[in-house]
């Protein structure tokens, strides 16, 4: 294996009245939030499956599988320290995050300092190593249409 791999991750949930919205880690207060079997959190999880991607190492419903109660409600950091400590018993560590949300509203510029900061804690990265990006879906599409939410993520990983 080379000293250097490329992952990249991709997810998307459901919009939900009545559930939380959490993105990165933080809780963002809003009238609707994300679906789904654990808390949701999109970013983590495009996060989770990009470190896995970099290691060819299958994808988190592979490891975590949403028909696992194990997993119901859990807080996506957990899938995310997982990954990571699969990577560093094949010698890796992370060496940067860039990530986009695509969420039509709320606009979540006043959030990124708090999602960077909860990011770099998880990954146990400094804040200039991590970078959180937001796009509306421009109203088209599900995602534009307030249907759903996206996330992304590419991740670099370095050979100790
Ligand atoms: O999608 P669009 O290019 O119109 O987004 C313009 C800017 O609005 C983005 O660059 C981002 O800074 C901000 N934005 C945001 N929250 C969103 C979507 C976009 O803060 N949910
Ligand atoms: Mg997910």
């Amino acid at each position: 294996m080379t000293s250097l791999r490329i992952g990249q991750g991709w997810d998307n949930h459901r919009i939900k009245e009545g559930s939380a919205l959490i993105l990165g880690g933080v809780h963002i207060p809003c009238d609707f939030g994300l679906d789904g079997h654990s808390d949701a959190d999109i970013l983590l999880h495009a996060i989770t499956d990009a470190v896995l991607g970099a290691m060819a190492l299958g994808d988190i419903g592979m490891h975590f599988p949403d028909t696992d109660p194990t997993w119901k409600g859990a807080s996506s950091d957990q899938f995310l320290r997982q990954a990571l400590k699969l990577a560093a018993q094949k010698g890796f560590h992370l060496v940067n995050v860039d990530s986009t949300i695509v969420l039509q509203k709320p606009k979540l510029g006043e959030y990124r300092a708090k999602i960077r900061e909860s990011l770099a804690r998880i990954l146990e990265l400094s804040l200039e190593s991590v970078s959180v990006k937001f796009k509306t879906a421009e109203k088209v599409g599900p995602v534009g249409e307030g249907l759903s939410a996206e996330a992304q993520a590419v991740v670099l990983l370095e050979k100790r």
